[in-house]
Order: C-alpha cells, then sequence, then structure tokens
C-alpha cells in the first residue's frame, strides 16, 4: 500500500499539534515502512531442526501426532532430510535415536555402532558443515523409560546415571557430534559431562544444557514419536515443577558455574517469562526449545482449518525471539526457513 492510498485530510487530522502528534500509527502505514522498524527478526541459521533417526532400512515413518515429521534410518531417507534441512539454510539438527534394543541401563546410547551413532557419521560425512548436536539422556534407552538408572525401588539414581550420562556424551562426540545436550535433569550432569569429555581429549566439545527443563505434558507428541513414556510413574523427581521460575534461575546458575557453553529452556510457549528472565540474568547464548505438543497443538488446529498455520508460526517463533532466545530449537525450523527464503 502507498502513502498515497491514505488520506489524514478525511479524518480531519490536523497535524503535529499539541493535541495529536503522538501517532504510532504513522510507522505502520505501508509494509515497508513496517519492515524499516521491525525489532526482531527469526532468521534459519539461527534456528535448529530435530530429527529421529530409528534403526533398520529404507525406513521413513509417519508420526501421527506430528504431521510432516518422521522417523528415518540412517541411510538414503536421512541423507534426502538432511540435504533438504541444509539446502533450507539450517545450520544445525538435533539427533533422536530409537534403538532396537532396550535394558535397565540404556546400553544402546553408548554403543559406538548405535543408531545416534550411526547416523552421526553419515551426517558428518555427507554435510560436514552442519552442526550436529546430540540429546544425552537415557529414556529412548531404557526398558523402563526413565531418563536414569534405577534403584529397587524405582527412584533414578542421580550419581549413578551421570557417569552414564558421561559414558554416552563421549560415545556421540567419537561419532563425530560437534555439541552434546544433556536433557536428563540430573544434578551435576554438566559437571560429568565436562570431565568425561575432557579425559577422553574432548576438551572442545561445547556442552549445551537443557537447564530448566519443566516436567511438561508438551512433550507428549515426542514420546510417541520417540518411543519414550516411562513405563510408571512420572518425571517430577527430575524435571522442573512448572511453577517454579526462581529455580530455574539457581538450575542454570549451577550449569553456568559448570561448564556449560550455552544454556536452554524447555518448553517455550509456556515458559517465556522464564526465557525472558535467563536472558536477563545470564550472558551465554540461549536455546529455547519449541517442543512436540507446541507444534502439534498448532498442526492440528490449521488441519481442521481453525488457524492460519504459517502466520500463526511466524507469529510463534518470533515470540520466543522476543523473550530473549538466540537459538530456536522447532520442528518448524525447516518449513520457515523455505519460507524465509523466498520471502
Ligand atoms: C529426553 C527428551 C524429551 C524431549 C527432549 N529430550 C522427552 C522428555 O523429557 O520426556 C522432549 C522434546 C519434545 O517434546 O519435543 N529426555
Amino acid at each position: 500500500m502507498t502513502r498515497a492510498e491514505f488520506s489524514y485530510a478525511s479524518d480531519s487530522f490536523k497535524g503535529d499539534d499539541e493535541s495529536g502528534n503522538l501517532r504510532p500509527r504513522r510507522l505502520r502505514l505501508s509494509a515497508s515502512l513496517r519492515r524499516l522498524v521491525t525489532e526482531t527478526d527469526v532468521i534459519p541459521r539461527n534456528l535448529v531442526m530435530p530429527i529421529f533417526v530409528k534403526e533398520g532400512q529404507g525406513i521413513r515413518e509417519k508420526i501421527d501426532s506430528m504431521p510432516g515429521i518422521f522417523r528415518l534410518s540412517p541411510d538414503e531417507m536421512l541423507d534426502r532430510e538432511i540435504s533438504e534441512i541444509s539446502s533450507a539454510g539450517i545450520n544445525s539438527v538435533l539427533v533422536f535415536g530409537l534403538p532396537n534394543r532396550k535394558d535397565a541401563f540404556g546400553s544402546e546410547a553408548f554403543n559406538d555402532n548405535g543408531i545416534v551413532q550411526q547416523a552421526v557419521r553419515r551426517i558428518k560425512q555427507n554435510e560436514p558443515d552442519i552442526v550436529v548436536i546430540c540429546d544425552v539422556c537415557m529414556c529412548e534407552y531404557t526398558d523402563h523409560g526413565h531418563c536414569g538408572i534405577l534403584n529397587q525401588g524405582g527412584y533414578v539414581q542421580n550419581d549413578v546415571t551421570i557417569e552414564y550420562l558421561g559414558k554416552i556424551a563421549v560415545s556421540q562426540v567419537r561419532a563425530g557430534a560437534d555439541i552434546v545436550a544433556p536433557s536428563a535433569m540430573m544434578d551435576n550432569q554438566v559437571l560429568a559431562i565436562r570431565r568425561a569429555l575432557d579425559s577422553n581429549g574432548f576438551g572442545e566439545t561445547p556442552i549445551m544444557a537443557y537447564s530448566s527443563k519443566y516436567a511438561s505434558a508438551f512433550y507428549g507428541p515426542f514420546r510417541e514419536a520417540a518411543g519414550a513414556t516411562p513405563s510408571f510413574g512420572d518425571r517430577k523427581s527430575y524435571q522442573m515443577d512448572p511453577s517454579n521460575v526462581r529455580e530455574a534461575m539457581r538450575e542454570t546458575g549451577i550449569d553456568v558455574e559448570q561448564g556449560a557453553d550455552i544454556i536452554m529452556v524447555k518448553p517455550a510457549l509456556a515458559y517465556l517469562d522464564v526465557i525472558r528472565a535467563v536472558r536477563e540474568k545470564f550472558d551465554l547464548p540461549l536455546a529455547a526449545y519449541n517442543v512436540s505438543g507446541e507444534y502439534s497443538m498448532i498442526k492440528a488446529a490449521s488441519a481442521n482449518g481453525w488457524i492460519n498455520e504459517e502466520k500463526v508460526v511466524d507469529e510463534v517463533l518470533h515470540s520466543i525471539r522476543r523473550a530473549g532466545a538466540d537459538i530456536i530449537i522447532s520442528y518448524f525450523a525447516k518449513d520457515y526457513a523455505n519460507r524465509w527464503n523466498k520471502s
């Protein structure tokens, strides 16, 4: 729309007199004026695309609760997805694995030939410049679905678990991972992983810590996607209580002290205030995870014709950035980037 299409005259505009010169609408008059004063941008290179890899061949399996997202085998299926992601201008992927075999100790998670390790090698071979981040957790690998090692009573044991997390991280980095991202919410997991990496010659590998990860119902679709629902109980004895924000400062502070290189808030949308609070207190790069439930809600509403998916996604990603996140992990990353490239 051009300026000429508007006329203040008919609105009996009297100019910048005392009574009417505070007019924010002036800067909203046309698309180009609005662009000029844009405060927040979401750029593909700051987005991370999560991917699910599954053992087998020729697999590209739909995830019912997450339309548009697939479980891929570490072969041409994965190659194709990675090349799409990278040609969309996305710089980084976060890898989750679905092993064939689960046990009480999540052994497949630290098997040098495990599913994530295979996938990482394959990605780095084909697209060496893509930043490969590996989720360091046990819930996809344990037969009970909890994020650590249980005692007789079914309680997740902290100090045993962090030793395992260290082993997992080392194995992922040995396969070629550029960043490891501990998400188990065990105390001192960052320290244990830092020590394990350093003593194995990986002192240069950064840790992206899921510092404030809440016990959230928004992970529902992910648990279907990754087959990681706990077989009993819930994760409230390790993940954070959604009502707390001061506790997020404490958790983040501990991770920073223990050597985290990037900190995270997860989920994003119901926790924008936490993102803002962390941003104001800490200087490290801050990631926010726009989680599976946040993705599925938008997909479901748009499939019903109730909302405009693209506009809602733009709005949501901008809100996360506006709250203070530098990096956004989102299942919308690839679609958003493709759209951004055309705009
Ligand atoms: C592993 C892990 C989970 C998610 C990321 N890493 C599941 C959970 O904690 O239950 C959730 C991601 C999403 O919902 O998109 N612990």
